[in-house]
């Protein structure tokens, strides 16, 4: 199998999880890394034993070296789109974590980038790369839901009460940060419930949005809660049409006070999908051992992703059919190794990067996120409107929220917006 030599942009929280994936894909070396925060940088290089040669606090001489094939950008939201953009401006295939980017403007300028370069683009949308998501396409292609009329996104999983705040002390301030995230949870596990669902309905093309953003859950007054003011959204909810007759509810929080839910369903005229708790963090390869998720750990027990079928059977009976996602991917992965890339987004990537996986085999992450993009501004527009909107008049209002000159201790770094 084909080495593939990978550079890090951003050594935080996350790029500890993807260190630990690469880990798993003996074809992949991590052959430097860069990193703004100098100590952070050090402790990183530390922790993976890398050389002093190989960590940069400037990306941009990073990828002037000869010995990288592509690029992991693990730096945060607003910068996805300037930083990734720079990447394949670069000559390098790039790999970006989620969301795509806080808004539609961001998202199309990234997904052009990419055609424009003729780079391959990955986002990190780790739901599609589930037994649910892999089974719910089975079923919906095999037609046993007949027409499918509705579809229902409603989450304030895997985060109680300020859940956000727990990033802040445990994470990443930046979850909380407008100027850093653009927004919140509708972007942060949005782009994971929204993604799954739009990926599973085929894509359909969006006709209208009514949303309504909400900081609703009283925060903190706590010392730590001050120094990082919470500027993003707790909650979105909305309403979406699609132009063949679908209808969409969304529901997406970081912090409720209520216990944990989810409610993800699929309706059809013969049959319906819905879901069990889901695996939001990540491929359940990269989630072996305990722990948390930016440890690599297991999901908690009632996370397990559940995936039911209730229609009729070939008698008339009405029956509910359970599919052991959980249960059933780790068969898969076990007898049928080949089916490893189906539930590893890192692997996936690798995969398509070196041709086993085609433009037309892979998950189609960047179409994937600028539909959601689409989504997700129309929750924001609508909000601010007042009324529902049209997808064209999110097309034409949308403006982005990337950082192009980012203050850095190293100077301001000049990101080109252009294609
Ligand atoms: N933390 C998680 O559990 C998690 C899970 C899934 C996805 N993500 C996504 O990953 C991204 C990063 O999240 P995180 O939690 O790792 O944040 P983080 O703040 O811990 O890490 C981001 C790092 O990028 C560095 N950085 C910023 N600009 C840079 C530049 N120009 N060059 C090099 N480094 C730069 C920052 O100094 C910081 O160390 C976010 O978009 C987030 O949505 C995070």
């Amino acid at each position: 199998m084909q080495e593939l030599r990978v550079a890090i942009i951003g050594t935080g929280t996350i790029s500890n999880r993807h260190m630990k994936v690469w880990g798993n894909i003996p074809q992949v070396k991590v052959v430097a890394a860069a990193e703004i925060n100098e100590p952070k940088l050090k402790a990183w290089g530390e922790r993976y034993h890398f050389n002093e040669k190989d960590l940069y606090t400037d990306f941009r001489e990073m990828l002037k070296r000869d010995d990288i094939d592509a690029v992991d950008v693990c730096v945060h939201n607003n910068l996805h789109t300037p930083v990734s953009m720079y990447v394949m401006k670069a000559g390098y295939p790039c790999y970006s974590e989620k969301p795509m980017s806080a808004s539609y403007f961001d998202s199309k300028l990234l997904y052009d980038c990419a055609k424009a370069t003729g780079q391959k683009l990955a986002i990190q949308i780790s739901s599609l790369y589930s037994a649910q998501t892999y089974i719910a396409k089975q079923v919906l292609n095999a037609g046993k839901l007949g027409n499918v009329y509705h579809a229902r996104m409603a989450t304030a999983s895997h985060r109680r009460r300020n859940a956000v705040d727990r990033a802040a002390l445990f994470s990443s301030p930046d979850f909380r940060d407008a100027y850093m995230a653009g927004h919140g949870q509708i972007v942060d596990l949005g782009i994971y419930h929204f993604g799954q669902m739009l990926y599973l309905l085929g894509l359909p093309e969006l006709d209208s949005v009514l949303g309504k953003l909400h900081q609703g859950v009283e925060m903190p007054n706590e010392e730590w809660a001050k120094s990082h003011p919470m500027t993003v959204e707790d909650m979105g909810v909305g309403f979406a049409t699609f132009k063949n007759g679908l209808s969409l509810e969304l529901q997406e929080a970081s912090a409720v006070n209520k216990d944990d839910h989810m409610d993800h369903h699929i309706l059809g005229s013969k049959g319906g999908l819905y879901w069990g708790m889901t695996d939001d963090f990540g491929g359940d390869w990269s989630m072996g051992g305990g722990g948390g998720p930016m440890g690599g750990g297991g999901l908690p027990g009632p996370l397990q992703p559940q995936l039911y079928y209730r229609g009729q059977d070939e008698f008339g009976y009405d029956v509910t059919i359970d599919y052991h996602a959980y249960e059933n991917q780790q068969d898969l992965k076990t007898y049928k190794p080949e089916m490893m890339q189906w539930f590893d987004n890192q692997l996936h990537w690798y995969n398509y990067l070196t041709g086993k996986l085609t433009d037309e085999t892979r998950y189609n992450t960047p179409l994937i996120g600028l539909n959601v993009s689409l989504l997700t501004d129309g929750l924001v527009l609508s909000a601010e409107m007042g009324r529902a909107v049209t997808a064209d008049e999110i097309k034409v209002n949308s403006k982005s929220l990337a950082i192009w000159k980012q203050e850095t201790p190293w100077g301001v770094f000049d990101y080109d917006a252009s294609l």
